[in-house]
């Protein structure tokens, strides 16, 4: 039943604009714990307000997506429990989702209510349900948060709120996963002989036990994959059998399909380039002038090291068009959009 705060919880986190979840985010992220600080910022990449609302606001969503070329799970209301399993605080869902909850059902609107302090009074009692460090939830509350702004409390609160995890890596502790992450591949006895024939493991799901393949030193990441032959267009249909894990398409920086959000070992991929630079915005994945960044074209980026990265399940160009969307307004934008 929907009373009137949590309709007045729901109007406050869907009326905050990116602006505002920019500002909450720099602000919460010393409070997160480091297993999930560079997770959450990825999150935060793979779902962007912007696009949701654009396709809130298209009449016809459809067509706004096959404009922009959309591909995959890109609707977070299909993986509301799913969409953050690269989060240490994913195995917190269920103690978050009530608490994001009961904090709805409880909500008194003050003139100071700032998004970052509503992050943390879901964050608070999520950990102390779930006997765990509150700062080990902070980043799955700001997921939580941000889900509910864009799918809208009756879609967040019917999901059953499970959590699935697997794999060897889930159940360790966050200073085990954290050790794991950094630890280089050792190259074996004679391996300070080594040059260009060293091999490093990169890890594409932590949830899960043998999601991982070698990179020769130096190798872009997505033609790494390719050494994978397993088969997994069953699991994601922009995959090609045969191809990995990571969705490709033209391997030259000129598509998008190969987008990863780098959980850990970022400092270890070779320097983004010109390409990389310059359709990374057009892309709206990011602008950003940081060397290394978290998002990275896999087809693009190069090892020397183990590296940790998480998959997105959906890809498209829309950079132009949420740039015009903001200039212009969301209705306005759609207008033209379609005329494109
Ligand atoms: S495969 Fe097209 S940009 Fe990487």
């Amino acid at each position: 039943m929907t009373t009137n705060k949590t309709t007045e919880f729901e109007n406050f986190i869907r009326g905050q604009d990116e602006a505002a979840w920019s500002r909450a985010l720099d602000a919460l992220l010393p409070s997160i714990h480091e297993v999930d600080r560079n997770a959450t910022r990825i999150w935060f990449a793979f779902f962007p307000l912007a696009l949701a609302r654009a396709l809130e606001q298209a009449d016809d969503p459809d067509e706004l997506a096959r404009k922009l070329l959309l591909q995959g799970d890109y609707r977070l209301d299909a993986q509301i429990d799913a969409s953050h399993r690269f989060l240490y605080g994913h195995r917190y869902w269920r103690e978050t989702k009530a608490a994001v909850l009961a904090r709805a059902a409880a909500f008194a609107f003050g003139a100071d209510a700032s998004l970052a302090d509503e992050v943390r009074a879901v964050a608070r009692p999520a950990a102390e349900r779930a006997r765990a460090d509150e700062s080990l939830l902070v980043g799955i509350s700001a997921v939580a948060l941000m889900t509910l702004a864009q799918v809208g409390q009756e879609k967040f609160a019917a999901t059953p709120g499970e959590a699935k995890l697997g794999g060897r890596l889930a159940r360790q502790s966050p200073a085990g996963i954290l050790r794991e992450r950094e630890r280089d591949d050792s190259q074996g006895l004679l391996g300070f002989l080594r040059t260009t024939d060293r091999r490093w493991t990169v890890v594409w799901d932590e949830n899960r036990d043998g999601a991982r393949f070698k990179m020769v030193d130096r190798q872009e990441v997505a033609s790494a994959a390719a050494s994978d032959k397993r088969d997994y267009s069953q699991t994601d249909p922009r995959c090609t059998a045969g191809e990995g894990p990571i969705p490709v398409q033209c391997r030259s920086a000129s598509c998008g399909t190969c987008w990863v959000g780098v959980v850990a070992g970022a400092e270890k991929l070779s320097p983004v380039e010109e390409r990389e630079r310059k359709l990374m915005p057009q892309l709206g994945y990011l602008d950003t002038d940081d060397p290394r960044p978290l998002i990275r074209l896999s087809c693009q980026a190069r090892g020397a090291g183990a590296v940790t990265v998480a998959v997105p399940p959906w890809n498209g160009v829309f950079g132009k068009y949420l740039r015009r969307a903001r200039r212009q307004g969301g209705a306005t934008a759609n207008a033209q959009a379609a005329g494109d």
